[in-house]
């Protein structure tokens, strides 16, 4: 069978991830988590005092991004790969709700998204590959085989991220992560760089009345397909 590359887009907390993870293990493909990448770039901007409530020092993020080396590295207990920020493994610090609260804003920067989306480019090169975010169908790889643009209700996606968030012990509540989701939808949606739009060959998936095992096989249905 043929190797395709595999891009999915989104809203936040459509599930993504999880169909993308499954997708993978069952093609034997590379998983990327693009999100990550942005969510690590935030990471060490709050981390060297550039990014907080109340500023956000683009210009002093842009000039450091030469010094910020991100990889993936596989752990077979979780059966994922984790993200490494200047080889530290930060797979925990970037999930957190304050990672959440600044990532838009980051991910809005150009230089940002430049450096990113090379990364992921070369990641891809090879194909064999599933890779989700916001802009994968339409920016990274508009060359895909298969494009997936998942969408659910925000009080479904919100559940949902903070049933996550509350089984990892954060102390969140339901408003919070709903506002957090619909904030960073809006600035994704309207940011002027790669927003975040459906490519006109991708194919939607509403899942807000989807279980994950009907998704994923309507998904490997489409793999099938083209393979
Ligand atoms: O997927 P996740 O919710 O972890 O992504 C966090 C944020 O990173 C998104 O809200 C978006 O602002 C940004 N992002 C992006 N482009 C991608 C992936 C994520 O702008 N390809």
């Amino acid at each position: 069978t043929k190797k395709i590359t595999i891009a999915i887009d989104g809203f936040s907390s459509t599930g993504k991830s999880t169909l993308a993870k499954q997708l993978a293990k069952h093609l034997g493909y590379i998983y990327v988590d693009t999100g990550a990448m942005y969510r690590a770039v935030t990471f060490f901007a709050m981390k060297q005092g550039y990014i907080n409530a109340d500023a956000f020092d683009s210009t002093t993020l842009i000039a450091s991004l030469p010094s910020i080396r991100l990889h993936f590295e596989f752990n077979a207990e979780l059966g994922f790969a984790e993200v490494f920020l200047n080889d530290v493994n930060v797979e925990t610090e970037i999930r957190t709700i304050e990672v959440s609260r600044f990532v838009s804003k980051v991910a809005e920067v150009s230089q940002v998204r430049a450096k990113l989306v090379e990364q992921q480019k070369e990641m891809g090169k090879n194909k064999a590959i599933v890779m989700d975010g916001r802009d994968i169908g339409t920016v990274v790889f508009p060359d895909a085989e298969l494009k997936i643009f998942m969408t659910a209700s925000a009080s479904t996606r919100a559940q949902r991220r903070y049933d996550e968030l509350v089984a990892k012990g954060d102390a969140v509540t339901y408003e919070e992560v709903l506002k957090n989701v619909e904030e960073r939808d809006y600035i994704d949606t309207h940011r002027e760089d790669s927003p975040l739009v459906m490519a006109v060959d991708a194919i939607e998936i509403d899942n807000s009345h989807l279980n994950r095992e009907e998704q994923f096989a309507q998904v490997l249905e489409m793999v099938n397909d083209i393979t």
